[in-house]
């Protein structure tokens, strides 16, 4: 493995640096979007964009699935009722006519990601409209460069799926396994046998898939060190070249199904983080690298690459290696970033259907960023994808001198030097293997909203 890439698991700093805290899947997050900003203005800024002729990302989500995981935090709609999925393509491709007039047909697309709920539920021949509507739109790449993703949850493909999505120009697919254990599958109302996810694994590489992503969750209900570390010794044989491990997050107030789990059966603190632990040694000992933020890879796979090259980009999709996009989300809930502005359309199907009826755009909120927030954004991207940061390169592009603009900032991390987080030394900051598990707290002291968060509170208290 790579020095640069190694990381270290001190629980003690991990105990004590252990808050809840954003994932910077954008800067600002998602709750500086304020419905000041709406379809109008997404409409001119979209336009603006051609200007740079950037290639352009495309996210569609397909929000059906059959049956309910009880642990799911995704936005999806449960139904057995496979007729449901017509009247939502019919806007979507309603939405893509709107949202295709707005691009230049001449920039590449070249990145395209159908996520969900399961895109999969969808039948084969609408997968096939899908993607011929697309290419009616945008600038579909047609000779395989392209990075084009698809989230399959084994139980929903058949013998001829994979086949099809290979030929409609898919290259890659991350696969929904969460867990082998069959007491926990159970408990979690997400039965699907091994045999059946190897066979998918298996499939997608003889089809030729490029990178083979497989999806997990720690702290789930009946998981422990041991039943997990079986899990993770299963996945580590199929050798796929991404693994990432979520952190499941018990907020049953929030996500309605995560009501049917039994909290009784839910692993301690303590559990969770012994699995985090066992997890981290026995794939970096199995040759994977910690990319950051759940998310492991081959040394040799695309990502890691990125990562020693400082090419890494994060953004909605988790980790990437096409940075300069204009992300275009189609769909209900799908979040666009578009020039110096996110958007997102409305979760809401009925609100969704309603605008596209209408002959409008779905964004419902979003924000512009200033140059503030587009300098914090490339400084906290920069640490969570490279775990460096060179000032020189910040001031370079943003003009402006580190060390003044960020005085407070630097004051603040010295406390997570002297724990031995990170080092800055001249001119630039290196986050430590200790500090690599912990890269939210570090991004944090940049971010600007939490600040003024945290001053507020304090100035209502007094
Ligand atoms: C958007 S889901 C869609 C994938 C697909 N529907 C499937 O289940 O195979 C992507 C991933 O999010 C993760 N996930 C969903 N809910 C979660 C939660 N509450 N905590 C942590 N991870 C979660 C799961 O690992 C899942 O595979
Ligand atoms: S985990 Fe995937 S299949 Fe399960 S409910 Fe969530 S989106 Fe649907």
């Amino acid at each position: 493995m790579s020095l640069s890439q190694s990381i270290d698991f001190d629980l003690d700093l991990i105990n004590r640096y252990n808050t809840a805290g954003p994932r910077y899947t954008s800067y600002p997050t998602a709750v500086q979007f304020h419905e000041g900003f709406g379809a109008e203005r997404y409409a001119e800024i979209a336009r603006e964009t051609n200007a740079s002729g950037r290639p352009l990302s495309l996210y569609f989500h397909i929000p059906f699935c059959d049956t309910v995981c009880f642990y799911c935090a995704c936005n999806k709609v449960v139904t057995k009722d496979r007729t449901k999925a017509k009247p939502y393509l019919d806007r979507l491709y309603k939405e893509m006519a709107m949202q295709g007039a707005l691009f230049d047909k001449n920039r590449p697309v070249t990145q395209l990601h159908w996520g969900g709920g399961t895109p999969t539920f969808i039948s084969h021949d609408e997968m096939t409209e899908l993607m011929g509507k697309t290419a009616e739109h945008f600038g579909l790449l047609d000779d395989d460069t392209g990075e084009y993703s698809i989230e399959i949850d084994p139980r929903e493909v058949d013998d001829s799926t994979l086949g099809l999505l290979r030929k409609l120009g898919f290259n890659r697919i991350s696969l929904g396994v969460q867990d082998f254990d069959e007491k926990v599958q159970k408990s979690v109302n997400r039965v699907q046998s091994e045999s059946l996810v190897l066979g998918v694994l298996e499939d997608a590489r003889s089809l030729g898939f490029r990178s083979t992503s497989v999806d997990l969750i720690y702290g789930l209900p009946h998981q422990d060190r041991k039943t997990f570390g079986d899990t993770i010794e299963k996945i580590i044989k199929v050798d796929p070249a991404r693994i990432s491990v979520f952190n499941y997050a018990h907020l049953p107030d929030r996500f309605k199904p995560q009501r049917r789990i039994e909290e009784e059966a839910l692993p301690s603190p303590g559990e969770k983080l012994a699995m985090l632990q066992q997890t981290i040694q026995q794939l970096t000992e199995a040759g994977y690298v910690y990319i950051g933020m759940d998310h492991f890879a081959k040394p040799d796979d695309e990502l890691a690459v990125a990562q020693r090259d400082h090419t890494l980009y994060r953004n909605f999709q988790g980790y990437s290696t096409h940075s300069n996009c204009d992300l275009v989300g189609l769909g209900s809930t799908s979040v666009g970033v578009v020039g110096n502005s996110y958007s997102q359309n409305h979760h809401d199907l009925e609100k969704y259907f309603q605008c596209i009826d209408d002959g409008k755009l779905a964004v419902f909120r979003g924000v512009e960023l200033d140059a503030d927030d587009v300098l914090r954004r490339d400084v906290i991207t920069r640490l969570i994808c490279h775990f460096e940061l060179a000032f020189e390169d910040v001031e370079k592009v943003h003009g402006i001198k580190f060390t003044d603009y960020f005085a407070r900032e630097l004051k603040e991390l010295k406390p997570m030097e002297d724990d031995g987080l990170l080092k800055v030394s001249g001119n630039t900051i290196t986050v430590q293997p200790a500090g690599r598990l912990l890269i939210r707290n570090i991004c944090m002291t940049f971010d600007r909203y939490l600040r003024e968060a945290t001053e507020q509170r304090f100035s209502r208290v007094i």
